[in-house]
């Protein structure tokens, strides 16, 4: 199987895992990028059995409205029972790099109201230790070259990326040339820097499940 295969075999057990948690009163939490997007697709053949999705990008709203998911601002929600999204890596402890998408700041907030958290990849994403994809990390634009410097006092080379504005009006830097050995001590870090509005590491709020592709099927690992 492809990468692509991998995604859309991964997008379709997702669907199948939460299935069996969705009531006619459920919200699901829908992350953003192309194996999120197999996982809506997926998802979209069970849309009579849950109420509507919380999305974590506008580019995932036009999705899921696509195919007739209703779409909730998340003021407007009590309680999400699940946030389904990919990664752009994740280590044996669960702990993700995201972001590659832009979309890091709405995918953080909504994995934070989620009960659970089911992180979908294919297996190219898994490593041993976090870093080796460039780290997105959102900054106020005013603040742009003044978190770079801090940035590289960490260790890191921040990049710039050119022509991207994010669904919040702000600028994304990529981290490049951190190895994460110590992944919530990093998030505490970045986050402590006055003008960034979040970063891609999610640590400190992990996934709970991972469903991984392999050409073999798709594995399921718990936390
Ligand atoms: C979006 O901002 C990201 O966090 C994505 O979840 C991540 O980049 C994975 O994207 P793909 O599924 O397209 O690889």
């Amino acid at each position: 199987m492809n990468q692509d295969e991998l995604k859309q075999a991964v997008g379709r057990k997702a669907a199948e895992y939460i299935e069996p948690l969705l009531n006619s009163r459920s919200i699901v939490g829908v992350g953003t990028g192309s194996t999120a997007n197999c996982f809506i697709d997926a998802l979209a053949k069970s849309a009579h059995t849950f109420d509507g999705a919380v999305a974590s990008s506008e580019a995932t709203a036009e999705r899921l409205a696509g195919h007739g998911i209703a779409v909730y601002d998340l003021n407007n929600v009590d309680e999400l029972l699940v946030y389904v999204d990919g990664a752009d890596e994740v280590n044996p402890d669960l702990e993700l790099i995201k972001g590659g998408g832009g979309a890091l700041t709405r995918e953080k907030i909504v994995a934070s109201v989620a009960k659970k958290f089911v992180c979908i990849v294919d297996a190219s994403k898994q490593v041993d230790v976090l870093g080796n994809y460039p780290l997105p990390v959102e900054v106020i634009p005013m603040a742009r070259s003044s978190v770079a410097r801090k940035l590289v006092a960490l260790g890191g080379e921040p990049v710039y990326r050119q022509g991207v504005v994010t669904d919040n009006g702000n600028v994304i830097l990529d981290v490049h040339g951190l190895s994460i050995t110590d992944p919530c001590d990093m998030e505490d870090q970045i986050n402590a820097i006055t003008g960034v509005v979040t970063q891609g590491l999610f640590a400190k709020r992990p996934a709970d499940v991972l469903l991984v592709g392999t050409s073999t099927g798709v594995e399921e690992i718990t936390r």
